[in-house]
């Protein structure tokens, strides 16, 4: 079975994030580094938001949104319900992909459209 590997050169030893050419990984470890007020990023099915900017605007407050800065929020954001709008919104904060290895999802979300950092 043929199974995409990126290239070493695209790998920095440290945290595992890969820069490819179309959108840049990162792996849930450095995710996870960006769990505060100051900087706070989850992932959606394997797509990763850094919604820092975002938190103050929030119309359901920042505190729910940081029980999941990161970490995947999937569950959480469409168990709420959230409107065409709200995903829209998100979308716009959308700065890459979680590495292969680290997924949790089989797709990512939406799976039509892929993150343009
Ligand atoms: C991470 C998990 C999240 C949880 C648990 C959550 C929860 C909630 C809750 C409880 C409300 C209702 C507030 C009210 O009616 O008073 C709400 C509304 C809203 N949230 Fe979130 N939220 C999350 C993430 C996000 C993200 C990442 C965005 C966009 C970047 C977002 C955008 C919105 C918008 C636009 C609304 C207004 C209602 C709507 O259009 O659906 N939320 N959220």
């Amino acid at each position: 079975m043929w199974v995409w590997r990126p290239k070493m050169e695209n790998i920095s030893p440290n945290d595992g994030t890969i820069r490819s050419a179309s959108t840049t990984q990162y792996s849930l470890k450095e995710v996870s580094m960006h769990s505060h007020y100051s900087s706070c990023w989850i992932t959606i099915r394997n797509k990763i938001y850094d919604i820092t900017d975002y938190l103050a605007e929030h119309p359901g407050g920042a505190e729910i949104i940081l029980e999941f800065a990161g970490y995947d929020a999937t569950s959480a954001f469409f168990d709420k319900g959230h409107s065409r709008e709200a995903i829209k919104t998100l979308e716009k904060y959308c700065i890459g992909e979680l590495t292969l290895d680290d997924r949790l999802y089989a797709e990512i979300f939406p799976a039509t459209s892929r993150c343009s950092s």
